[in-house]
This record gives C-alpha cells, structure tokens and sequence, in this order.
C-alpha cells in the first residue's frame, strides 16, 4: 500500500531529480526541527489539472512533518497527505512564488494557538520546488543565548535552501544514526575556529580528554586529530567520522559546511557519544560467536557419542543388538548435522536445504556398494526456524534410512537404478515434503498408525506431536519422466503448517 507521502507525490509535477532533492532534505532535517525548536511541514504545488476543489488558486499538498525533538510541538496532528488551499495560506504562496522567505502569524486549524510562521522556498538549480514551513509558538519570553545561536544557524540554513545549497548532493549518513542537536553540536567559523559549543558537545569533549577552553580554538590544536572538520570546510560537502579516543571512547562527527553564496562560511558539527551503542555492538558480535561456539561443540560431542556408538556396535555379534546400535549411531549423527549448519550461521532460522544435501550424503554412505541409487532433491523449504530443523532433519534421515533399507530388498539381480526422491515445497500455509522410491512397495495391510517399529514411531510423533503436521505413506509408483513409471513404489508425504516466523509457535 502507498504511504500518504507517495499518495501525496503522485499529484504534484516534481521530476525524479527534485524529488530527490526533497527526499535527502527529509532524511537531514531532524536537525533542522531542533535547531529553529519548530515543527516543519514541507508542502509541494499541486498539479494544475486538479485544482483544490473549496477554491481556484495554487494548492499544496504536504510531503513531509518533522517535529523538534527539544521543544514541544504545536502540530499535534499527522499532516502527511493532506493539501491545503492556497489563499488559506498566503505565507506559503508568496514564499513559493516569489522564492523568497515569508513571515508572519497564522491561526492553522491544527494549533490551539496563532503560531509563528517561516515559509522558506525550497529551491533547486534556481528554481523552486518546494516550501519548508516553520510553525513555532508564538511566545513573549526573550530568548536565552543557546537559542538565538541555533535560530542563527537555522537562518544560514534557510538561506543555504533559497539557494540551492541545501539538501547536498549525497548525504550518507543513515536517519537512525545521524546525531541530533540535542546530543550536541559545535559552531565553527570558515577557519575551524568554535564559535560555539552546546554543552552536549563540552561533555562528549571532556569524555574525550578534551578540557581546554574552546571558544576560538580549532579542534584540532586542541588535541583533536580530526579531518573532518578540515575536510568538510575545504571540500564544501558534509562528512562524518567516527572518531575513538582513549581506549573506550567513540564519538560519531557529522560536519556540515555553512555556505552563503557558494563560498563556507562556517561549519554545524554534530557530535554524538556513540560508545555505548558500539560496545553494544561489539558485545552482540562476541554473543554471535559464543553461540556459534556452543553449537560446535554440542556437534562435535554429537559426533562422539555417535563414534562410541559405532565402536560399541562393532564389538557385538551379528544381530539384533547391533544394528540397533549401528542405528542409534545414524540417528544421532542426524541431528548433528543441524548443529553443524547452525554453528556456521547460528541465526533462528536455519538453511534447511543445506541440512538436506548433507543427509542425502549420509543416507548414499549407508546404501550397499553393489546397488546403485540415483538420488533427486526438488524443490527447497529455505529457511526454517531451528526448533524445527531439527525434528525435521530426525524425521528425513529415518525415511531416507527406510527407503535406503526396505525398499530395494530383494532386487538381486535388478539390472538398472534405483531412485529415490525428496520433493519439497513451502507455500504460505505449509510445508511439504515428500519422500519417493521406486522400491517395492509397502508391505500389504501397511497402516502407519499401527506400525510400532522404532524407526516409524519415531517419525510419527515428531510429525504429529512437536511439528504439529500430518503423514501419510502410500504406495504409489515413481514417475520415472518421459511418461514412464515404475511398476512399484512408496510414498511419503508430510504437511507441516506454515507459520510467519517471529509467531509465537515458532
Ligand atoms: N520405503 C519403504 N519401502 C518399503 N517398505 C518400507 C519402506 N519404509 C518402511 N517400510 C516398511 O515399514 C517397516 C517399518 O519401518 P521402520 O522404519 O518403522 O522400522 P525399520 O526400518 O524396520 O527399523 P528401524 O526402527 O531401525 O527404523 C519396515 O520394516 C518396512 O517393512
Ligand atoms: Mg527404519
């Protein structure tokens, strides 16, 4: 579904370039909010053809809100998609067709209170596209000193927009990470020299070792070994750096020049303590490992209960007791190789298909040398959630084990090759796999549900109880291609629900 801001698009006339231009203004000016402690509202000319339908006139339609983060809004509502007259706002009008800032007082029916308008012409290679509209409470209270730096610096920046100076051309700081003015910004003039420090900024520098006066300093003779400040004002563009200082210490710089017709008068440097977010970071990436490593291990002891089972078995006679030992054996090797994959990528959800060709492998070792079975996998589950895997995986290893074991019993003598398939397949309501061979067949009055060999019971409540799916097993003959089928044969079938991932049953 279209968002309202894409709704909203569709009736204006902006190229694919302008619209770019408006989407990196969006993305930046958060900063823009905190720095004027004004609600924005980024309106766009409507298309001539379809004209308000209350009155004749340029309309506008609104692209974008942005609410300061360090005073309270006066726009309780969500604006996003609605158009608004042209003669209801006059200061929008005349910014848009003069391209030139308007101020003045407006009652807006969304604010309690006449607010305090700013309409500034968004403008693009000269020519405007847009109007960003500053919506302030009208207050009598004589602002502080922090405020009126910032109002100042917003001006530059309303200045920088009448101009085609701002949005800049590629901005690739993501929103989630640019720091805001609230986590402090640093004021400089053409030369680096602060100007101003917010006192955010002071303690993020006192974190860094940074205690000297700063007013009239560069950063850089204060100890700072930045770039990023040098750079931003030589090269006209905005930069971000990460910089670390002592050993645990991390502080993201987002300089942005200040330009007035086309020459840097200045920089806005954005300053946040990222430390906590990278230690968070790290500790995530060692908690990835730490689970990584638990899954090699459970593997790797996997391995050794199935090796000590395969010695036990080996010193048994011929019989029962043996193969049943050499089974178990198989059985936990099954699992193992979940373990294996999850220990590569230890996420939820486990490459399925993955696990699939490894039991293909296992189930070919067991076959008998003299009999030769061609294996076809169709199809794939992709991802499923580990908890799934694994039952899964137990399920599939015991039903290629079968067909490896029953099916092809008395062939003595069979000329070709045997088959055996896994088609799988998973649709938004379920999963289904099927297992097929070309063998010969259940044996008569086969019921699954009354079978009470291991191996099938096995199968069975791992399918019904901890998959919660269904099984069914049949003959049937194998479709050979070309038309052609086997004269015998077996087939497996299991469902198991779909569930979206992240739902509580996974
Ligand atoms: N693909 C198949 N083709 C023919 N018969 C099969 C097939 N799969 C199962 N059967 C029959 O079903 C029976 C039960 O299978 P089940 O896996 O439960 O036991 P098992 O393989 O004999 O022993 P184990 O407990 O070691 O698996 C088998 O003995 C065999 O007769
Ligand atoms: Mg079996």
């Amino acid at each position: 579904m279209a968002t309202p801001a894409e709704l909203a698009l569709e009736r204006t006339d902006l190229t694919r370039h302008q619209l770019d231009h408006l989407k990196r203004l969006m993305a930046t000016w958060g900063v823009l909010a905190d720095l004027s402690f004004s609600d924005l509202i980024l309106l766009a000319s409507v298309t001539e053809s379809e004209p308000h339908p209350r009155e004749p006139g340029p309309s506008f339609v609104i692209l974008g809100q942005m609410r300061p983060s360090n005073s309270a809004t006066v726009v309780q509502s969500d604006l996003v998609g609605q158009s608004v007259g042209g003669v209801d706002w006059p200061l929008v009008t005349a910014a848009f067709q003069s391209g030139e800032v308007s101020r003045g007082e407006m009652q807006v029916d969304f604010a309690e209170e006449p607010a305090r308008v700013q309409c500034i012409p968004v403008r693009m290679e000269g020519e405007t596209v847009a109007v960003m509209a500053r919506l302030a409470a009208g207050s009598g209270r004589r602002p502080g000193h922090l405020e009126r730096t910032y109002r100042d610096v917003f001006d530059r920046f309303a200045i920088m927009l009448t101009e085609s100076a701002f949005p800049f051309p590629d901005e690739s700081l993501a929103a989630e990470e640019a720091p805001r003015v609230g986590d402090g910004i640093v004021l400089v003039d053409e030369e680096g020299r602060v100007r101003y420090a917010s006192p955010n900024a002071i303690n993020a520098l006192h974190r860094m070792g940074i205690y000297s006066q700063l007013e009239g300093r560069r950063l850089s003779d204060l100890g700072l070994q930045e770039s990023a400040i040098e750079w931003s004002l030589a090269s006209a563009l905005p930069v971000v750096e990460e910089v670390e200082r002592r050993p645990d210490v991390t502080v993201l710089m987002h300089c942005i020049p200040l330009l007035e017709k086309g020459s840097v008068t200045g920089g806005l440097v954005l300053l946040r303590d990222v430390t906590d977010v990278r230690r968070l970071d790290r500790l995530l990436l060692s908690k990835d490992a730490a689970i990584r490593e638990v899954h090699h291990r459970v593997k790797n002891n996997l391995q050794t209960i199935s090796a000590l089972l395969r010695l036990q078995a080996r010193r048994l006679e011929m019989g029962k007791g043996r193969l049943a030992l050499f089974e178990a054996e198989r059985r936990v090797r099954s699992i193992a190789i979940v373990h294996e994959i999850l220990s590569r990528d230890p996420s939820d959800q486990v490459p399925f298909d993955e696990i699939v060709t490894s039991l293909v492998q296992m189930a070919k070792d067991s076959a008998l040398q003299s009999r030769q079975i061609v294996f076809h996998v169709t199809g794939g589950l992709g991802d499923v959630p580990a908890d799934v895997a694994t039952p899964l995986a137990v399920v599939l290893a015991e039903l290629l084990q079968n067909a490896v074991e029953h099916a092809f019993a008395d062939d003595s003598g069979y000329p070709g090759a045997h088959h055996i398939s896994v088609a799988m397949r998973s649709s938004a309501r379920c999963l289904t796999i099927e297992v097929r061979d070309d063998g010969v067949g259940l044996p008569d009055g086969f019921d699954i549900n009354d079978t009470e060999s291991l191996g099938l019971s096995i199968v069975r409540d791992l399918v019904r109880s901890q998959l919660e799916g269904t099984i069914s097993m049949e003959r049937a003959p194998f479709p050979l291609g070309g038309g052609e089928q086997s004269a015998s044969g077996t087939v497996v079938t299991i469902e198991l629900p779909a569930v979206e991932p992240g739902h509580p049953a996974w």
